[in-house]
Formats: C-alpha cells, structure tokens, sequence
C-alpha cells in the first residue's frame, strides 16, 4: 500500500483535482479544489486518529479524502461515482482490493442522496468535507455575487470552523463563529440542513453524536 504523500505525487490525480479546480471555480461555485482536499484530507486524519480507527484506516481514510472531489472535472453531478471510478483506474496496483474497497466506498459515499453508507472510513471522509465551511471557500471576488449566492453568503459569512472530538462525552462538534450582520443563522439552516444531517449519520457510525456550535450556542 502506499501513502498519502506517495498518492499525492501522482501527476494523474493532481492534474484531474487542478481541472476540477478550474471547471468549478469557472461555474463560481465555491472551492473544491487543492486548498479543499488539503484540508479535509488532513481533517479526515485527525478524526480517524480521535475516533481511534487503526494505522492503516486512518491513512486510507487521509487518501480518500485527498482524492474524494477528484471527479468533478468530469461532472458535478456524478462526480462521487465518476471519482471513485478515476481513483481505482490510477491506483489499482498500489492498494489490496479490500484497501480499494473501503476507498472508493469513501469517495462515493461523500455525497450521495440516500445515506446508505456504513464503512467506518466513508464517515470519516464525511464529516470531514461536510464540515468544510468557511471564508476563504468563496472563490468569487465580486462582493455584489457573494451576497446573491446563498452558498456563497454562508461560507463567507463563516470566520472560524473547527471539528471537535469529545471523547468523554462521544460527540463529535462542528463549532462554527457566524458573523450574524452578514447572514442570519437561519440561512445556514436553510441550506446545511442536509449537510448535518449527513454528519449525524457518519458520526452515529463512528459510535458518537454530532454536534452543532455556532457562536457558542449548542444547536444540536
Ligand atoms: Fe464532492
Ligand atoms: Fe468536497
């Protein structure tokens, strides 16, 4: 099996990540690009590592996070099947056909209408991309588009987001600083409703409850 850094070197899966990066931001949706699969990648890390997944899980769990957006130059709509196709394709010689299972069973299952899903590494990914709100993920400069784009609006309006693993009490919390004058919180309801939904699921998996903070108030 090879590792995150050694799956990262590879020129297929950097060069598809840097064209998804480019066709999304060209459609102004917010990043999914290498800045996104960094973060969630070493985010999917930590939670593996808190919820005490094993050496190899948590390094599984790391690749497929690096790789899960990986589909979208090809299509938004299918890009989590499209992903997992792309990912197996480039690296078939270099993981066990049970280490492929569990990651292509990860990159499709971050974004699935039906939550199906029950793999221990797939919930990891989860909540580690579902909880990737935040300022910097708008791409967009124009001050006029990020206030008519929902999406937009909310990430924008995120100055601080973090994940935090209590063990003690087995939740697992998004805790997010909302600027209120920008948007309601409300609006962050309205169009992460689902989202948390999700992280209820892969956190239930992981054996934990989900958690949400938004300015310090306990919401879930
Ligand atoms: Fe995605
Ligand atoms: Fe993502």
């Amino acid at each position: 099996m090879i590792n995150l850094a050694q799956a990262k070197k590879n020129p297929h899966l950097l060069e598809f990540i840097r064209q998804s990066e480019k066709r999304l931001q060209n459609l102004k949706y917010t990043d999914h690009g290498l800045n996104h699969v960094e973060l969630v990648s070493a985010r999917a890390r930590t939670i593996a590592i808190e919820v005490g997944l094993n050496k190899e899980e948590q390094e599984l769990a790391a690749i497929a996070a690096f790789a899960h957006d990986v589909g979208n130059f090809l299509s938004r709509g299918h890009h989590n099947y499209l992903g997992s196709m792309i990912f197996q394709q480039i690296f078939w010689k270099d993981f066990s056909p049970e280490q492929m299972g569990h990651i292509m069973q990860a990159i499709v299952n971050h974004d699935k209408d039906v939550m199906d899903f029950s793999d221990p590494i797939s919930a990891v990914v989860v909540l580690a991309d579902k909880s990737d709100v935040r300022r910097s993920r708008v791409t967009v400069k124009d001050g006029k588009f990020i206030k008519e784009d929902i999406h937009n609006r909310v990430n924008f309006a995120v100055n601080y987001s973090k994940i935090d693993i209590v063990r003690a009490k087995k939740r697992i919390n998004l805790c997010l600083k909302i600027d209120t004058s920008f948007v309601p919180v409300i609006e962050y309801f309205e169009i992460f409703t689902d989202r948390m939904m999700y992280c209820r699921k892969a956190a239930e998996i992981l054996g934990y409850k989900f958690g949400l903070v938004i300015n310090n108030f306990e919401l879930l």
